[in-house]
């Protein structure tokens, strides 16, 4: 019996050598601890042992016993240690990469745009898109008749204020340009003023291409004593030139605005041809980014300034023009179908 206590001994010994994790440890006490393991049974097999044998036997059984226990313990303790203290997660694998928001091309645009003018010297400033039609039109200088106030153009809003009649109310419109905004900003203070005015402006028109109903313009408005048309080309060139690099090339051609006298419209050579002529700018070798002028001094006179004492240039962009002539997009309304493809790489 005693050399069955031997073998087992080293038995025990070798296993407890070989035990490193919890499912090692349970296997050893199901093979030596338990009423029916191996140890136990030696303490069954002692019950035939002869008389004189017993107490050395059993003194031997518990030797093997004790030692095989506290092993036991002593490896339970140790796995709950570092269960505790080794974070449950595996912490050589590669992390998994989140999906992080960025922002849409046309504000990435439009705050690079801001960026470029307010370092020239512009303050920031927005109105409200719910625009009245003083604001929107008359004090802009628009005729009465002007078609830009038919309903074709001009989203209409019904503003049901209760202290409102409903002929006041027809004068609410969607603000069809971020002009009405300069006005705002001159019976807000007085000259000089500087300021440009980025927002949402709503026309009613076909989409296609080149049009959407809801698109971004930047208003500039600059306002100070005998300001001059050379200085509206020299902060549209300097703009102009830090969007699209010192080579692009741009040219002023007359045009008309009721709220600007004279009145000009600022082209980029286009950026699909290179100014050859093709689709895109209807042949004729430029696309039209701006449109600007001498502030007309009936605006100047509803923003409550005196055109005897000062005068001031405008101009506006399109941010959707902008964006498409920067990033080679040939088809505005691609910008806002979300594609996170298209999205992804801005
Ligand atoms: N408001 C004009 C439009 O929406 C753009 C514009 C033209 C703004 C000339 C100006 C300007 O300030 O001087 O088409």
């Amino acid at each position: 019996m005693l050399e069955q206590i031997k073998i087992l001994k080293s038995e025990v010994e070798e296993q407890v050598s070989s035990i490193n994790d919890l499912v090692g440890l349970e296997n050893f006490r199901l093979e030596y601890l338990v009423k029916k393991g191996k140890i136990q049974n030696l303490f069954e097999l002692m019950k035939q042992a002869p008389a004189q044998e017993k107490p050395i036997i059993g003194k031997e059984l518990n030797v093997l016993r004790k030692f095989a226990e506290s092993k036991y313990d002593e490896f339970k303790a140790q796995f709950e240690d570092n269960r505790k203290t080794q974070p449950s997660i595996d912490l050589t694998l590669p992390g998994r990469l989140s999906n992080i928001g960025s922002a849409h091309p046309v504000y990435q645009v439009m705050d690079d745009m801001l960026t470029i003018f307010t370092e020239m010297g512009f303050a920031v400033a927005e109105g409200p898109d719910v625009e009245d039609g003083l604001h929107n039109f008359d004090s802009l200088n628009f005729p009465p008749d002007h078609p830009a106030r038919d309903m074709q153009d001009t989203f209409f809003v019904n503003v049901n204020n209760s202290n409102e009649n409903s002929e006041n109310s027809e004068n609410f419109v969607l603000r069809t340009h971020t002009s009405p905004v300069q006005v705002r900003v001159m019976k807000g203070m007085k000259p000089p003023i500087r300021s440009v005015m980025p927002g949402r402006v709503y026309r009613n028109e076909a989409i296609n291409a080149r049009s959407l109903a809801e698109f971004h313009q930047i208003e500039g408005l600059y306002i100070d004593k005998n300001v001059s048309f050379a200085e509206l080309k020299a902060t549209m060139m300097t703009f102009a030139k830090k969007m699209y690099g010192e080579n692009s090339k741009f040219r002023f051609r007359p045009s008309f605005f009721p709220f600007t006298e004279p009145s000009a419209e600022m082209d980029i050579t286009c950026f699909l041809c290179g100014g050859k002529g093709c689709r895109v700018c209807k042949y004729s070798g430029w696309l039209e980014i701006a449109g600007c002028g001498m502030v007309h001094p009936n605006v100047l006179r509803s923003g409550g300034i005196n055109p005897e004492e000062f005068s001031g240039y405008a101009f506006g962009f399109g941010i959707e023009r902008v964006t498409l002539l920067k990033t080679g997009i040939d088809d505005i309304r691609l910008l806002y179908e979300n594609d996170t493809r298209l999205l992804n790489q801005f």
